[in-house]
């Protein structure tokens, strides 16, 4: 099969197309053909082993390779059929369609991917594609985690930092379905599309700190490696949570502290990004958001975006057929997958900027 992999930390380029063995799944696993898989900041993390927040650089270079990377396949979150089961798997049989995630062993940035059945690995909704699918359960998932945390209450004030990437887009739209006033903090680009999701306010964190406009708030979820401490905790009311998804080890102890000592709290968290949350509590409640999708993930063809014709799927009323965000749209995932530097993937543009409504329940 092929597969894009990395035999060597480093930037882009140690990224190549390869012909590797298809994965041959044990008694206990499922073998998935990917049909998408999204790329995401901590794929980039894991290539590149830059991180912001420096203690994570211990753990993971244990579990994901001293010297090298173990698993030379990145991709954590997908979407895919199952080709075949082994024999002790019940729940699954060839031809579900499925979209999950792959935790730690990675590998969806391959045609196959073999993953045990116990994994987050859910049936995808039959009214989901599956680039739609592939998106959901990193930024789904983990929002979830924290706002479940937060214990949002009708008409609190909720501010999200990093609201327009792949956890921050699913924040807003948990907050707002919680009943909460949000405030989405990231990039003027973003705004438009933070206004649709359902933020109420927005600020440009590239003209104005957030911490510094005398506003407060009853919660803040930080999705931003390095935002200063001390400001997040003064923008809190009193009895006000801060979570915090990136914690440095100064916020970890600076937690306890405020927590114990004050009338705020203060928390870091990792989400268990479970199978019972991915298939009973998310899919019911939120609308879907699509970010940097790629599908199908490998082929030998070179893209080539400025003679794509730009495609637009529109779902519900939350579409827009909005040439000019398109483009603009176009422009940031053609820098991910600069970034990326896989002149190899194919990129699919009408998957980029699709939500759709799934029924409440
Ligand atoms: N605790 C956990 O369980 C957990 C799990 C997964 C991931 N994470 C971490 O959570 C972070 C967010 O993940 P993600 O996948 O959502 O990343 P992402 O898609 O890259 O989103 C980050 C967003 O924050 C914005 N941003 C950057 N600097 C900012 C600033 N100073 N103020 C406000 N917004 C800013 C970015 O905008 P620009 O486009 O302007 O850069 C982007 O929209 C990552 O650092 C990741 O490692 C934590």
């Amino acid at each position: 099969m092929k597969a894009i992999t990395y035999s060597n930390y480093g930037p882009p380029d140690v990224l190549q197309l390869r012909d590797v063995e298809k994965p041959v799944p044990k008694d206990d696993e499922v073998l998935i053909k990917v049909q998408a898989a999204e790329a995401t900041k901590s794929d980039c993390e894991m290539r590149s082993f830059k991180y912001s927040v420096k203690w994570f650089w211990l753990p993971l270079r244990i579990a994901l390779g001293v010297r090298k990377p173990k698993r030379q396949i990145l991709g954590g979150y997908f979407s895919g059929e199952i080709e075949s089961i082994g024999k002790d798997v019940a729940h699954f049989s060839a031809g579900d369609q499925v979209f999950g995630t792959a935790q730690l062993r990675l590998g969806a940035y391959g045609e196959y991917v073999a993953l045990p059945a116990s994994y987050t690995i859910v049936a995808k909704p039959s009214n989901m594609s599956f680039a739609e699918a592939a998106a959901v359960p990193l930024g789904g998932l983990n929002a979830l985690h924290f706002m479940g945390r937060a214990k949002i209450k009708a008409g609190e004030k909720v501010l999200i930092n990093g609201a327009g990437g792949s956890i921050g887009a699913y924040g807003v739209q948990i907050a707002k379905s919680m009943g909460a006033e949000v405030t989405a903090v990231d990039s003027g680009i973003k705004e438009d599309l933070l206004h649709r999701i359902g933020a109420d306010h927005f600020i440009d964190y590239t003209k104005i700190s957030f911490a510094s406009n005398g506003r407060t708030y009853d919660v803040i979820f930080d999705m931003v490696p390095g935002s200063s401490y001390t400001a997040c905790i003064k923008a809190l009311n009193p009895n006000g949570r801060y979570f915090s998804g990136n914690p440095r080890i100064s916020v970890m102890l600076r937690s306890v502290y405020t927590t114990r000592f004050t009338n705020k709290t203060a928390k870091f968290a990792f989400a268990r990004e479970t199978k019972e949350e991915l298939l009973n509590r998310l899919p019911r409640r939120f609308l879907w958001l699509n970010f940097d999708v790629f599908t199908p993930l490998v082929t030998d063809s070179t893209p080539n975006l400025s003679d794509r014709k730009p495609t637009w799927r529109s779902r519900t009323e939350y579409i827009r057929n909005d040439y000019v965000r398109h483009i603009r749209r176009q422009v940031k995932l053609y820098k991910r997958y600069k970034q990326l530097n896989a002149d190899w993937v194919s990129l699919s543009i009408e998957h980029s900027k699709l939500a759709m409504k799934l029924k409440y329940t």
